[in-house]
């Protein structure tokens, strides 16, 4: 399986300050990011100083761009730019669906071709959700050849104005239902593809108990890792997307039981009832804690 990405930390391309300390951080991976935090007069010069931290960049994250919407003028140059550097990933603002994957992929594989690199090593991270009509093309997702798909995320922000809401959010603060539906599509859709789920991010940042709330609940509904807007945001990610020591002691357990007694579809683990969907569940639960280890 590919390295789990708990936190993905999106960095605006364009910010000498931010992209200063960006490596050190202890993200997962960076976004650096090309498209909305990047204003239109800026785009040149956030292109040059994402490749230049691409060249000169000694960290432990995996560094991807998120670059500008397939049918914008910048695209292009955004690939002819950044392919060539060999970034872990490509993240994909607002695909109209699977279709748009596929054709980020051939781009990729003609600059990877072109410039002597692997083929194929290039990942893609859709921002699964942000149209109508993407929404309504995510089960398309899973009937799709991706190889690329390394996982799939959501955003409420772009969807909202494009089905023209005036809010995304209740009057709780919480997401109202049609936001609430399409992050569950898209987490049912990433387990369908077997790629990894990454919830979307969390505004408020200096609300850390806010993020850790949301970012726990997350992990325990099955996303992977969740996306980050402030370097605050990282540990608290990394933290509530790793298994817990209880978790991993329990899921050995289980592992255990089942392997002392071969023949057995069911057993006792602590006096509860512990079947195969459990015993698959304790699998995933290490499988998960070991890519997320050093
Ligand atoms: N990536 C890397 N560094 C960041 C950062 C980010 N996203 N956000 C803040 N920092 C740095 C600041 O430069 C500052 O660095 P310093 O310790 O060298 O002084 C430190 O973290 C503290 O920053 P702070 O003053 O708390 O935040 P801010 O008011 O400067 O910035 C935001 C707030 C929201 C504007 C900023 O966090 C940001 O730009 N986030 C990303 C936005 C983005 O990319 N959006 C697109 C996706 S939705
Ligand atoms: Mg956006």
């Amino acid at each position: 399986m590919s390295k789990v990405l708990r936190s993905l930390l999106f960095v605006p391309a364009d910010s000498e300050k931010k992209l200063a300390k960006a490596g050190m951080r202890g993200a997962d991976a960076l976004l650096i990011d090309l498209e909305d935090s990047v204003l239109p007069a800026r785009k040149d010069v956030g292109r040059a100083m994402c490749a230049d931290f691409l060249k000169t960049n000694n960290t432990n994250s995996q560094i991807w761009v998120r670059i500008n919407p397939l049918d914008t003028a910048y695209l292009e140059d955004d690939l002819e730019t950044i392919i060539p550097l060999n970034p872990a990933g490509i993240m994909l603002p607002k695909p109209d669906g699977p279709v748009d994957i596929e054709t980020l992929g051939l781009k990729i594989e003609k600059l990877e071709r072109q410039h002597g690199l692997p083929a194929g090593k290039i990942k893609i991270l859709p921002v699964a959700t942000e149209t109508a009509r993407a929404v309504m093309s995510l089960s398309l997702y899973p009937r799709t050849y991706l190889p690329r798909l390394l996982g799939m995320t959501w955003g409420a922000e772009d969807l909202a104005t494009d089905v023209g809401a005036l809010t995304n959010k209740d009057k709780n603060g919480d997401f109202s239902f049609t936001y609430q539906m399409v992050r569950s599509q898209t987490l049912l859709a990433a387990k369908t593809a077997g790629v990894q789920a990454i919830d979307t991010l969390y505004d408020n940042f200096r609300d850390k108990d806010g993020l850790r709330k949301r970012a726990k609940a997350a992990f325990a509904e099955g996303f992977t890792g969740m996306l980050a807007i402030h370097p605050a945001q990282v540990e608290i990610i990394n933290q509530c997307f790793t298994p817990t020591e209880a978790q991993v002691r329990h899921a050995q357990a289980v592992i255990k039981a089942f392997a002392d007694d071969p023949s057995a579809g069911v057993v006792a683990v602590n006096g509860k009832m512990t079947d195969i969907p459990h015993l698959k569940q304790a699998q995933n639960i290490l499988a998960l804690f070991e890519s997320t280890q050093p």
